[in-house]
């Protein structure tokens, strides 16, 4: 059997701690400096070479989202919407997404998460090919007890993954995308909520764990993971694009670049697209992008 892993952006929840920015405008449009922050964990997927990719927003949003993405075909996607009206938990997703996920592989990614490294898009191809089991990735923070922390023995296997702890039993910290064999939905479906009343993804990275078939990877030192979820981490992640971009001259999480690097759409559609946005800085870039072929 072919596998066709496909990707899911989660891309609801209240943004609360962005207030008054998300008080009109969902969190994953709010911009990273020159583009919409969803262009990152897009980019992030077709990265990995996947290509069909469902979004997850809240019902209010989801005209926004398809204004930016429609139905993919200008970055070579298939991009299908789906809605969450209250925010159930990251592993919500895998229900929301049963139809969409039909029992292939998948990844998600959270819409706030954004990833940035040379060796990234290798890693990613990889693990896509993946049939069986589940991949997640580390990281290092001095902050841990914000999120779902990793306990490793010595050779790095991991033991358990804590939400949230108190006193983290390390500095490893769970980022935002998470690699599935088809069985997560029905993994997700035995979850039950937690004190937070969410479906928590560390349960059902549990689950995989307990069944011995999670890998928990170090992403390597050269890659940054930066999460726009506060004003000061999104006021930073703004920063490290303008300062990388300005330096290379080169666009960060560009989707209409990456499809065309990829072969997945053509000249004329990427000269159409580039002539589209008319007469900004991205249009630009675009367009010089296609007179030097
Ligand atoms: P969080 O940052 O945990 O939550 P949030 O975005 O609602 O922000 P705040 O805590 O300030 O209220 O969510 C991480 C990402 O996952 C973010 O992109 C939103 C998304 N998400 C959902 O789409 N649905 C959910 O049920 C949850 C919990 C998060």
């Amino acid at each position: 059997m072919t596998i066709n892993r496909k990707g899911i952006i989660l891309a609801g929840g209240n943004g609360t701690r962005l207030s008054p920015l998300t008080k009109a405008v969902s969190k994953q449009l709010l911009p990273i400096y020159d583009k919409p922050m969803i262009f990152y964990p897009l980019c992030t997927l077709m990265q990995g070479d996947i290509r069909e990719i469902l979004i997850i927003c809240k019902p209010e949003d989801k005209s926004s989202f398809k204004k930016i993405l429609g139905d993919g075909s200008n970055f070579g996607l298939n991009i299908k919407y789906a809605l969450q009206k209250y925010p159930g938990g990251l592993a919500e997703a895998f229900l929301i997404g049963e139809k969409f996920i039909s029992d292939q592989p998948v990844t998600l990614i959270l819409g706030d998460n954004l990833f940035h490294g040379s060796s990234l898009s290798k890693q990613m191809k990889i693990i896509t090919k993946q049939k069986t089991g589940g991949t997640i990735f580390a990281y290092q923070v001095k902050d841990p007890e914000r999120y779902g922390v990793v306990e490793f023995d010595n050779n790095e296997n991991a033991l358990e993954i804590i939400e949230k702890p108190s006193n983290p039993k390390s500095n490893y910290a769970i980022t935002g995308l998470y690699f599935y064999d088809g069985s997560v939905v029905k993994k997700a479906k035995s979850l039950k909520p937690s004190k937070r009343g969410e479906l928590e993804i560390t349960d059902l990275n549990m689950l995989y764990l307990k069944e011995k078939s999670l890998k928990v990877e170090i992403f390597d030192k050269g890659v940054a993971w930066l999460d726009t979820g506060k004003y000061d981490s999104l006021y930073e992640a703004s920063g490290y694009i303008y300062a990388l971009q300005e330096r290379q001259g080169l666009k960060i999480s560009c989707p209409e670049e990456i499809a065309w690097n990829k072969g997945w759409i053509s000249g004329e559609k990427f000269y159409e697209i580039a002539k589209n946005y008319g007469d900004n800085e991205y249009g630009e870039y675009l367009m010089d992008l296609y007179r030097k072929i």
